[in-house]
């Protein structure tokens, strides 16, 4: 089973990644295929609204997205992770997520869905911040609306979310009593059958 995972945080050895690297090591565990996209170090323009996609069902930017595109379609798993910021996700968890408006034109001008492959295709969202959600922080909620809407277009049709508040110094997500068994469980899961 081939998954697809973006980490959206720009900080190397944080919260965002150690999560990540708990779910995957359980994807992993039971013989997934992994494939990891740092996207903070990835050559991603913005979505331009060139209107090149509703026209040729393609997009027309040459940077590392088209690989990304490639990759999305073959898919049998897909994992977003990131961090809230500014009550969403991170402007680069954004960008990724912009530039499949490509599936968008493909499912709904094109009428040319992404196949669901011999598994369905299904979908695991990891969110961190360092706020309390008691704080009138809309960052979850913010996140849950924006990741649906993009496995929605990318034909993922249900998806699990673990999100954490109050996580906020750099790898602190270790000290919480559950957060980074609950990752490895959900990567086992998301690639049972
Ligand atoms: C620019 C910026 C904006 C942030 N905005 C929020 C926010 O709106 N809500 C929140 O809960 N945490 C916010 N945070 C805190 C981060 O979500 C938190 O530090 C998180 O653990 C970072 O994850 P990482 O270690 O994977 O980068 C913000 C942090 C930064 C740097």
């Amino acid at each position: 089973m081939k998954v697809i995972a973006f980490n959206g945080s720009p900080r190397r050895g944080g919260n965002t990644e150690l999560l990540l690297a708990e779910t995957l090591r359980g994807a992993r565990e039971r013989g997934a295929e992994v494939t990891t996209y740092r996207l903070d170090s990835m050559n991603l323009k913005a979505c331009l609204n060139c209107g090149h996609c509703d026209k040729a069902g393609r997009c027309i930017i040459k940077d590392d997205m088209q690989a990304v595109h490639d990759e999305i379609r073959v898919a049998d798993r897909l994992i977003v992770a990131s961090p809230i910021f500014f009550f969403s996700v991170s402007a680069q968890t954004k960008i990724m997520i912009d530039r499949s408006q490509t599936f968008w034109a493909e499912k709904y001008v094109h009428k040319k869905p992404i196949s669901p492959g011999p598994f369905g295709r299904k979908g695991l969202l990891l969110l961190v911040g360092g706020m309390k959600r008691n704080e009138k922080n809309a960052g979850f909620e913010c996140s849950e609306a924006t990741v649906r809407a993009f496995f929605r277009t990318v034909n993922v049709q249900e998806h699990v979310t673990l999100s954490y508040d109050q996580v906020d110094e750099k790898g602190a997500i270790v000290k919480h009593p559950s957060a980074l068994h609950d990752a490895y469980e959900a990567g086992k899961a998301l690639v049972s059958v």
